[in-house]
Order: structure tokens, then C-alpha cells, then sequence
């Protein structure tokens, strides 16, 4: 079993831990959950919440964890060892995460210019103007290009050399020891931003606003998908990369008890960022005289335009402060889960054509840079959001269903859950299989059907339809075609997709080693 020696493995388990939770606390944490969390419901919403984390969250950490681990191998070879025809699904996960890549890294730069402009508010007095207009120099629309943002470009650099150097680095000296180092200062930096959050004047208001719950918002179907949306996307779901990270553990160890944990602590994280930014925003409404409902925003808005604006508000110390702890925590969150993303991309290389991690690590970092220098120029933001939607509302989602109902169906969720219940101290009971072969795919199902009724009838942000066809569907379509192409090739060792996975001589052949 050399074979499985030589793709690496973590040091212990506690390594294996950080990575996961690494994927999973990234910028859907800080700047999404917030606000889903007001918007759908405040308190109530912790209802379909964690009804989502337990009918679809921990079931699907469960069962990549369990696959990943069986049939050891990236996405594409553990799918070819659970069935030949397989393969190109696990493919779709591998560049379908040099694409989230590509523009998540976007976000990283951004994110390490304001950290910079953080020490002199380089944002000026008004930081919408100055985000849109004087830093992104927004185009006219996604095909309007214009120009390059050199600053933009250099923040591309840097995050690629780093999201570079530790996936070159390999599993436990690169990766893991770097998660290790983040993850935990991230906890930190993120307990440091709520403290002085909630102790500001006007936090009770914020908070107050985001967890008095309204009742009435679940009987909306929607509220109740956003929630499996999130935990979806939170968790790090669907895209192979729980699958790549568990195949690097070693045969015995508690898969169930990591599920768990990995579930838990992201959902922990949720809930400090979401007490931390709502603490921030009621003291902004507070100082400006306006109604919550005024300031709370998401994602870019909430980062670069939002967060700017308080900053300010808090004057030249505690603005400086909170600004380079904020920013840090964005870059330091966002690192953990690029790491994992790339890993994914790398690792099918590495099993599929047996070529050097450094060499395919190199490759990947120099795709991922030149993809997204694409997202630096005038077009930048448009092309992101547009790229993010589709991956978002079609890819991830039909990933998710297709997982689900191919292994809970094809491979077999009783197999599986044999398999993670012989070597685990939690068993997990057979309600596990009802959610894997039922509850998760009819979900999902749903999510996807009304994406598409959404999008017939709406469109998407009111973007040109060549736009969308362009940068979401073409780029869809790719994801299948190259899909294809890859199984169309030749495994460098045909042996190795002959691996039907550890059966239950697993102690004996832990023995033989
Ligand atoms: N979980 C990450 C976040 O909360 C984002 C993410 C979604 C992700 N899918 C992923 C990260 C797959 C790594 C791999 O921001």
C-alpha cells in the first residue's frame, strides 16, 4: 500500500480537524451568515437552520468523510473505485474549484488592499464612491473590460504565491501546519472583533434586531432553502473537498466524532461572526440615527462598503484596529478554504497522471493566476457575480444531489455507513441512510427546480443575456465537457483504480502495514 503512504497524510487528527474546519469557516461565515440570519427570520430562523445542519449537514460531512476515507483517493479516483462509469463526476468537483478559485482569490485581494488602506483609511469619506468608482473603476458592463487595476493585481500575487506555496508544501507540512497556525488566530481575531463589537454604544439594538424572531417568515418555503443553502455552501459541501481531505487520514480513526465536530465548529464560528457584525451595524445605526434595516447588507457590500463606513465612524484608533483585525480575519478565513479548494484540483491530477505534487501544485497556481487576473480588470465585479451565481444555484446544488443519490443509491448508503460505524465510537443510526437516499436529493432537487423557474423568468440581476449565457451557462457546460475529456484519458497506473476500498478485514490489513 505504498500507493496510499505516498499521497500524505495528516499528522493526527487535531491537523485533519483544522484543515476541515479551515475549508469550511471562509467568507460564508463572516459576511453571508449575518445576514441570512436577520433577514430570514432573526431567532426563528435558527429553526430551519439547524433543521438544514442536521437533515443535510451532518449527514453529507458524514458521508464524504466516510468516501474520501473508503475509497482513499481524490474526488475522480474515489468515485472510479466506487464505479468505473463514475469518474467524470469527480472531475466536475476538480475544476469547478479552480473556478470558485479564481474569483474567491479576487475577493482575497481585495481584501489585503483594504487591510493596507486600513492603516491610513484609505477609503476616503465615502467609501461606496470609492469601491466602485476610484478602486474596482467598475466598466460599463461584464464585456467592457477596459482596463487593468494594477493594485488588484498585485493582491492576486500575493494570494496565489501563498494558496501556492503550501499546497507545493504538500498534506502535513503545508496544509496542515498552516491551518494550525490560522485557524486558531482567526478564533482569536474573531473573538477580539465581537468583543469590542457587542461593548459598543448601540450593539443591544443590532442584536436585538438580529435575534428577535419572526415566526411568520417560516411558512416561506424560501427561508427554508436559503437555510439548506447556507449550511450547503458553509460546510464546503458537494465539492469534493471533504472527500480529498478525509482520504488523507490515516485507516483507523473516528470518522463519525470528526463529522460532528467539523459540523459543530463551523456553526460555532457562524454565530460569533454573526454576534460580531450585527454588534457593529446597530452601533453604525445608532450613530447615524437610522433604522437597523438601513444599514444591514451582505457579502461585498457589508466588507467593502458597510465595514469602511463604521470604521470611520469609530475614529482613527479603534477604526484602524478593528479595520486590520477585520481584514485579516477575511484573508486568514479565505486562505484556509482556497487551500482545500486547490487540493482538490491538485490532488485528481496527482492520482489521475502520477505527476509530482510540486510540478501539478506549480501548474495549478499559474492557471488560477492568470484566471484571475480576468476578474482585475474593469469587468471584474460583474464577472464574479455572475460566475459565483452559476456555481452557486446549479453547480454545488446538482453536485450535492447527484453525491447524494450515487452513493446513497449506486455504492450504497448501508455500505457506507458500515464503513464509518466500524471504526468510529458514535454509531450512526439508519436514519442516516433515510436523509442520504431521500430527505438531502429531494432538497436539493427542489432548490434546483425553482433556480431555474427564478431564472426563466427573472434572469439574473438584470445582466445581458449574452452575459449569462456566456459566463454562466458556456462556463457550466465546460465544467462537463472537460468532465469527459478526463475520463476519456488513461489512468497512469491502471492498478490503482482497481481499489474496491477497505472492506471489514480492515484491522487485519491495518496488522499486515
Ligand atoms: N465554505 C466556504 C465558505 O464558507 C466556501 C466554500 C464553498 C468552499 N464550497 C467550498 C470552500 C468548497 C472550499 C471548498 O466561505
Amino acid at each position: 500500500m505504498n500507493e496510499t503512504q505516498d499521497r500524505g497524510q495528516w499528522n493526527n487528527k487535531l491537523g485533519f480537524l483544522m484543515a476541515v474546519v479551515g475549508s469550511a469557516v471562509g467568507l460564508g461565515n463572516i459576511w453571508r451568515y449575518p445576514y441570512l440570519l436577520y433577514k430570514d427570520g432573526g431567532g426563528a430562523f435558527l429553526l430551519p437552520y439547524f433543521v438544514a445542519i442536521i437533515t443535510a449537514g451532518i449527514p453529507l460531512v458524514l458521508l464524504e468523510y466516510g468516501f474520501g476515507h473508503k475509497f482513499r483517493g481524490s474526488a475522480p479516483l474515489s468515485y472510479t473505485r466506487a464505479n468505473r462509469k463514475f469518474e467524470w463526476i469527480g472531475w466536475v468537483p476538480a475544476f469547478a474549484s479552480m473556478v470558485i478559485l479564481s474569483y474567491y482569490c479576487v475577493i482575497l485581494s481585495w481584501a489585503f488592499n483594504y487591510l493596507v488602506k486600513s492603516f491610513n483609511f484609505g477609503w476616503t469619506s465615502n467609501p461606496n464612491d470609492y469601491f466602485f468608482g476610484e478602486f474596482l473603476k467598475l466598466s460599463d458592463g461584464p464585456f467592457d473590460f477596459s482596463h487593468f487595476n494594477w493594485s488588484i493585481v498585485i493582491g492576486i500575487v500575493i494570494i496565489w504565491t501563498i494558496n501556492w506555496y503550501y499546497t507545493y508544501r504538500g498534506v502535513s507540512s503545508g496544509i496542515e501546519k498552516v491551518n494550525r497556525f490560522l485557524m486558531p488566530t482567526l478564533v482569536v481575531i474573531m473573538i477580539i472583533i465581537v468583543i469590542r463589537g457587542v461593548t459598543l454604544e448601540g450593539a443591544t439594538a443590532g442584536l436585538n434586531a438580529l435575534f428577535t424572531p419572526q415566526f411568520d417568515k417560516l411558512t416561506n418555503i424560501r427561508v427554508w432553502l436559503d437555510a439548506y443553502g447556507q449550511v450547503f455552501f458553509s460546510l464546503s459541501l458537494a465539492m469534493g473537498a471533504l472527500i480529498t481531505y478525509s482520504s488523507y487520514l490515516p485507516r483507523k480513526t473516528d470518522l463519525n466524532n470528526s463529522a460532528f465536530i467539523t459540523a459543530f465548529a463551523n456553526c460555532g464560528f457562524e454565530f460569533l461572526s454573526a454576534i460580531g457584525v450585527f454588534g457593529i451595524l446597530g452601533y453604525m445605526a445608532t450613530q447615524q440615527g437610522v433604522p437597523i434595516d438601513d444599514v444591514v447588507t451582505q457579502s461585498v457590500g457589508l466588507a467593502f462598503v458597510a465595514f469602511p463606513q463604521v470604521l470611520l465612524l469609530m475614529g482613527p484608533f479603534w477604526g484602524k484596529l478593528m479595520g486590520v483585525l477585520f481584514f485579516t480575519s477575511l484573508i486568514f478565513a479565505g486562505i484556509t478554504s482556497s487551500l482545500s479548494l486547490i487540493e482538490t484540483f491538485t490532488s485528481s491530477f496527482i492520482d489521475k497522471t502520477g505527476a509530482e505534487r510540486k510540478k501539478v501544485a506549480t501548474i495549478a497556481g499559474l492557471i488560477g493566476l492568470a484566471t484571475s487576473l480576468m476578474y482585475a480588470t474593469g469587468a471584474g465585479l460583474y464577472l464574479l457575480d455572475i460566475i459565483d451565481h452559476y456555481i452557486n444555484a446549479y453547480v454545488i446544488v446538482s453536485l450535492g444531489m447527484v453525491e447524494a443519490i450515487l452513493i446513497g443509491w449506486v455504492v450504497g448508503a448501508s455500505k457506507m455507513r458500515e464503513h464509518s460505524n466500524a471504526i468510529s465510537y458514535i454509531r450512526i443510526g439508519s436514519w442516516w441512510e433515510i436523509m442520504i437516499k431521500f430527505v438531502t436529493p429531494a432538497v436539493l432537487g427542489l432548490m434546483l427546480v425553482l433556480s431555474v423557474i427564478d431564472e426563466i423568468q427573472k434572469g439574473y440581476e438584470g445582466y445581458p443575456t449574452a452575459a449569462l449565457l456566456v459566463f454562466g451557462v458556456l462556463m457550466v457546460a465546460t465544467l462537463l465537457v472537460l468532465g469527459i475529456i478526463m475520463r476519456s484519458r488513461p489512468w497512469h497506473n491502471p492498478e490503482t483504480v482497481k481499489y474496491s476500498g477497505f472492506e471489514h478485514d480492515y484491522y487485519k490489513l491495518e496488522q499486515k502495514l
